[in-house]
């Protein structure tokens, strides 16, 4: 890295029928993997593992898989898994590293519509992929709308069995705030952010609304999205470190100039530590993410 070049990079969009509205992650696909980790899993086991069916025997499915990251991890554990991908190039990531593995079918295509018959999955697992789906604009009755999230939600309730559950890991609006060090540096990009997360209240109600009864919450306080490569002082200088976290390509050039000014400044004066220490004070006590549970009846 070097510090006098930092690299303003930002995403582009591509194609928009199979990327998402912010971020391309046909340029992220090739470095996903090396700043994000998948966290939680002994959590999503024992969701899954509430159900009537052992897990050996589960069919799954991973509703914006990725590069397949998740399902890595279940490989193994679940009898049969599937992703479905939007995005070409994470597709293509994830298709690649399950070519050998006929227990792991990848799909391409959007999880606003899921091309399975009804009652098809033990579980579906959701992970960090919500706020892609809706800006979180204001509707004419003065309220939040998410109606593609709300789609999703409808689908997952259709494909699932009778007592299969929906496994959605999200950020709540202040795990966002204060779960991610580099938050301090762009308060006004997460203020743009937070709009498109639905609140863990209103996650609740939607469950509620299509028909999910159990509702329940679990936080992984001590793991982070981007494993190893979070503490890195000088993460915000590199495009490839932004990709980890969609937030970054939400920045205007104005906003990430600023964002790379700041950490420069704080990696010479030497007040970089005393910064992460106490942002990292505040991420300890609440985690990243958040995941929201129910059950279908
Ligand atoms: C932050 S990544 C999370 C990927 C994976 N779930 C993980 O935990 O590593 C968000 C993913 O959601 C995908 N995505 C966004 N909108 C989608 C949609 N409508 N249908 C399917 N995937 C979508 C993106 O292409 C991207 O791969």
């Amino acid at each position: 890295m070097n510090l006098e070049t930092p690299d303003l990079g930002r995403s582009r969009q591509t194609d928009a029928a199979l990327t998402t509205e912010y971020e391309d992650y046909d340029d992220t696909s090739g470095s996903y993997d090396n700043t994000r980790v998948p966290i939680g899993v002994p959590i999503v086991l024992d969701f899954l593992a509430s159900t009537p069916t052992t897990l050996s025997e589960q069919t799954v499915l991973d509703a914006g898989c990725g590069t397949g990251s998740c399902l890595a991890e279940l490989r193994g554990r679940i009898g049969t898994l599937h992703g479905r991908e939007l995005n070409t190039g994470m597709q293509q990531v994830a298709k690649k590293r399950f070519a050998d593995d006929p227990s792991v079918q990848i799909e391409q295509g959007s999880i606003t519509e899921l091309p399975f018959a009804d009652e098809t999955f033990d579980g579906i697992i959701c992970n960090q992929v919500l706020h892609h789906l809706d800006s979180g604009k204001i509707d004419d009755g003065g309220t939040v709308d998410f109606p593609n999230v709300n789609k999703f939600f409808r689908e997952a309730f259709r494909v699932l069995r009778p007592n299969g559950v929906l496994v959605i890991n999200t950020s709540s609006h202040q795990q966002h705030r204060d779960g991610f060090w580099w938050a301090a540096l762009i308060p006004e990009v997460i203020d743009r952010m937070v709009p498109r997360f639905p609140s863990i209240d209103r996650f609740e109600k939607i469950f509620q609304q299509t028909g999910f009864v159990g509702f329940e919450t679990g936080v992984p306080v001590d793991e982070v999205l981007q494993g190893e490569q979070y503490l890195r002082p000088e993460g915000p200088l590199s495009a490839a470190w932004r990709a980890g976290d969609s937030s970054w390509s939400l920045a205007t050039e104005e906003e990430l100039a600023q964002a790379v000014n700041t950490v420069t400044a704080k990696l010479e004066d030497g007040s970089m530590a005393a910064f992460l220490k106490e942002r990292e004070q505040l991420r300890a006590k609440i985690g990243q993410t958040t995941f929201v549970v129910a059950r279908k009846p």
